[in-house]
């Protein structure tokens, strides 16, 4: 078989973890060949650190200038439609991270302050509009979409869809919830990179999950997915509160400009049963992943992170030296909840793993279109719920 070639696209958090999963694909060939970012020096260090032989100015560039399979793209949410309709229209296979895309703005970028101007059912429809533009230049290539939700690959995801299905009984209940104490990125402050605020930039991984388990169920059972329908929801800055603007000593890693730091929706699929899946910005301790899913003939609870395989107590902050503990801990003194590995807890090598082998085996990924369309939709609903107090139903192609 021959190697697949991958352009990674973005340099920063999500394109390392990304580039070292490529490093331990089994059985399929495969190999990052090619690195563009928005920074020449990022790039440059990025190619160095994981022997990456060639470097380019732009995604563009790359597509003209050398030959890859499949491009990752590891950037921000405002440029994910524009660089999925370019690598398709150019013949590459696409990995897009979460979200796939967002309301970024007729405006431009320059006008950064949308989160406070824009109605959210422009948004919706803009966003909707896009998603019809992405699914007809996928549609046109012939090319595949791979959407990196990692929740839909984390191994307790995927256990979990195998007791539902292996007892037969029917999802009716779902409560997800992902959630830290900030984003390191700094486009997450501003709506009009981001394309959203918390609800979309971390709320895509519980209603991804959340989703994936309807869609699967409902193959499992009849062949054909349940999707979600309607969604009621809230939004909130939790941070503009007057006792948390007043502390010198600040914990939270939160300086949104335009955007909420807080989400929860309540989705209901086309078989009646629900799913409350909630995000938020002010979650001190960890990154928190969990998911407790209530069957008609069981219960199951994720603890995707924090996990409590390895429990460590430090009597102060350098007690472990440089030993990684886990996501967006604050300190290290004290007990932790050590991840062994949690990469493989969050389901990264396993989405990768997966894509390479769809463009291998040419078939379809676990993680998808439809998912990826839905999740976008499902949330952009919830934005228009919060601003109209409403129910509101989810727009379907
Ligand atoms: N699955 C997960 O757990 C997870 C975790 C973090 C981020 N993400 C997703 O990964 C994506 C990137 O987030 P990140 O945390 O890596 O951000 P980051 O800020 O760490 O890195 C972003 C990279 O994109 C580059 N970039 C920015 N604008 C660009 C442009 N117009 N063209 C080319 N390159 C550009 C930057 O130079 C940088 O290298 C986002 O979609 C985010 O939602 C997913």
């Amino acid at each position: 078989m021959d190697e697949i070639r991958v352009g990674m696209v973005g340099a920063g958090f999500a394109a390392e973890f990304h580039t070292q999963c490529f490093q331990h694909v089994t059985g399929v060939p495969a190999r990052v060949v090619a690195v563009t970012s928005q920074r020449p020096e990022s790039r440059e260090q990025f190619a160095e650190k994981f022997g990456v032989p060639e470097v380019y100015d732009s995604l563009a560039d790359m597509l003209v200038r050398t030959e890859v399979d499949v491009v990752d793209l590891c950037v921000p949410t405002y440029v994910h439609g524009e660089y999925i309709v370019q690598a398709a229209r150019a013949g590459t296979h696409v990995i897009v991270e979460k979200p796939l895309t967002g309301y970024t703005g007729e405006l431009g970028v320059n006008d950064r302050l949308i989160g406070h101007t824009i109605p959210r059912q422009r948004m919706m429809d803009w966003v909707i509009e896009q998603c019809d533009m992405i699914e007809d230049a996928i549609a046109r290539s012939g090319t595949k979409l791979m959407y990196a939700e990692n929740w839909v690959y984390a191994p307790a995801m995927q256990k979990a869809r195998r007791l539902v299905e292996a007892s037969g009984g029917a999802v009716l209940r779902m409560v997800a919830e992902e959630s830290h104490n900030g984003s390191h990125a700094s486009y997450a402050k501003y709506w009009a990179l981001a394309g959203g605020g918390s609800l979309l930039r971390t709320g895509s991984h519980p209603v991804g999950g959340a989703l994936y388990l309807k869609q699967a169920e409902g193959i499992a059972r009849t062949g054909k997915p349940i999707r979600p329908t309607s969604v009621t929801a809230e939004v909130a800055k939790l941070t503009d509160n007057t006792a948390y603007a007043a502390e010198t000593d600040k914990q939270l890693n939160v300086d949104l400009a335009d955007c909420e730091d807080f989400g929860s929706a309540l989705i209901t699929f086309e078989d009646g049963s629900v799913a409350q899946v909630t995000s938020s910005d002010v979650v001190l301790g960890g990154i928190y992943n969990h998911v407790q899913i209530f069957t008609s003939q069981g219960r199951i609870e994720c603890n995707m992170n924090p996990n409590n395989q390895v429990v460590a107590y430090g009597p102060h902050d350098h007690a472990f030296g440089d030993e990684y503990l886990a996501e967006k801990i604050s300190t290290r003194a004290g007990w932790n909840f050590a991840s062994p590995d949690e990469h493989w807890a969050s389901g990264y090598p396993h989405e990768i793993q997966d894509f390479c082998e769809c463009i291998a085996e040419d078939r379809a990924p676990r993680s998808g279109w439809m998912l990826a369309r839905d999740v976008v939709a499902t949330i952009y609903a919830a934005y228009v719920s919060a601003e109209e107090g409403r129910r509101v139903q989810i727009p379907h192609d």
